[in-house]
């Protein structure tokens, strides 16, 4: 089988499909392939639950966020009647109608002035129907009304959207199963973490030379803590791990006990979060949910990594911190949270290096794909097979 056809189809994937303790890893390709990039867009990008943002930013009747995925810009914004998501494209001409978030009354399109209203709904087509038009210019064109015409066939192209906790998440494959599917048993893993409650606050941005699935696999692994990170090592020791896993396209590990050292800023000083029971008081759990987003949960802080794809040697990263109000409440909060942030800065891009040394590896020929550590990379083997899943359109 030849060109990019030998992606959709599961022969190619023979030694990833194989119990871990004898698999190979995913087929190179898969990491700087423009043609398997091409097929991946569409399968997993276009068909898959998509973290988007979270809910607090869409608190208000109106509120409103611009979000890129597969390169397609979408509207999420909460409507009298909820969230709601839309294809960013003007239903007249096609221009993008916001190319900014806020809290809007109705979307404008900035071309020829099509109104929308929050939840979609084609209002207003300026001078296209006789009424929309002031007496003086009928008397300068045409004004009849337009030929087999009906506004409410001309709403704005409605997206799959769905919220779990703080997270918005949409799906722009409209026969998607639901998020509920993608979650699993999730929701009840983390039931006594204050989601709903956790505060934004900071943000930062890393653009990594490296497919974005190096990124998520890398995540999802604690084989190289002593190599790569030596000071987390200190504190989330690998003897100390535990993978969890139950129905859902998540891959879950928990830390327990967390170890204190005198340099790391993990569970320290920082207020933990309420209704911790005992042994969540003294755990981490780490997550990465298929495809794009990490949830990683201290007792004190969460901090949420979500991907996007750049083209297939290249994925833009958000890194988000949340606090509970109770936390942000301390006196002594600002100087308490910034080794917090320094210190993750420096595993991140402790990370990024690796994941990059990955990317240029695999770019020589020679390395046709390894074997996995089947103690350590179950979760690794099980994100590659949900990937090709996708690709060769199992799910
Ligand atoms: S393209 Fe939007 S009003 Fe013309
Ligand atoms: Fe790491």
């Amino acid at each position: 089988m030849i060109g990019a056809q030998r992606y959709l189809d599961e022969s190619t994937y023979a030694q990833t499909r194989l119990p871990v303790s004898l698999a190979s890893t995913l087929i190179p390709e898969a990491y700087y392939s423009e043609d398997f990039h091409a097929i991946e867009r569409d399968r997993v990008w276009n068909r898959s639950w998509i973290c988007v943002g979270y809910a607090h930013q869409l608190a208000q009747v109106g509120d409103t966020i611009v979000v890129r995925v597969d390169e397609r810009s979408i509207i999420v914004t909460r409507a009298p009647d909820g969230i709601r998501a839309f294809h960013n494209v003007c239903r007249h001409r096609g221009a993008e109608i916001l190319s900014a978030p806020g809290c809007f009354k109705y979307f404008r399109c900035p071309y020829h002035a099509w109104g929308y209203a929050l939840d979609g709904t084609l209002k207003g087509v300026p001078y296209f129907e006789d009424n929309e038009t002031t007496p003086e210019l009928l008397s300068i064109y045409d004004a009849s009304r337009a030929k087999e015409f009906d506004k409410a066939e001309y709403g704005l192209l409605p997206v799959k959207v769905g919220v779990w906790a703080c997270f918005v998440f949409i799906n722009l494959d409209p026969a998607s199963a639901p998020l509920s599917d993608q979650l699993g048993d999730l929701a009840e893993r983390l039931t006594n973490y204050p989601l709903e409650e956790l505060q934004l606050v900071k943000s930062v941005f890393y653009e990594i030379d490296a497919n974005w699935k190096l990124v998520a696999e890398n995540y999802m692994e604690y084989y190289h803590l002593p190599t790569v990170h030596p000071s987390l090592n200190l504190v989330s020791h690998l003897r100390n791990h535990y993978p969890f896993q139950g129905p859902g396209m998540y891959y879950g590990m928990t830390t327990r006990p967390l170890d204190k050292d005198p340099n790391v800023p993990i569970d320290r000083e920082l207020r933990h979060m309420p209704r911790l029971d005992e042994e969540e008081n003294q755990s981490a759990r780490w997550v990465w949910l298929f495809p794009n987003v990490s949830i990683s949960l201290l007792p004190d802080y969460m901090i949420i990594m979500a991907l996007n794809p750049a083209g297939p040697r290249r994925t833009i990263e958000r890194y988000d911190y949340f606090c509970h109000p109770d936390t942000i409440g301390m006196p002594n909060f600002a100087e308490l949270i910034e080794p917090v942030y320094r210190f993750w800065d420096e595993v991140n891009i402790e990370d990024i290096r690796i994941v990059e040394s990955v990317q240029r590896g695999l770019a020589n020929r020679a390395y046709q794909g390894g074997r996995m550590c089947f103690r350590f990379e179950d979760t690794i083997h099980q994100f590659q097979n949900h990937v090709i899943d996708k690709m060769v359109g199992k799910c």
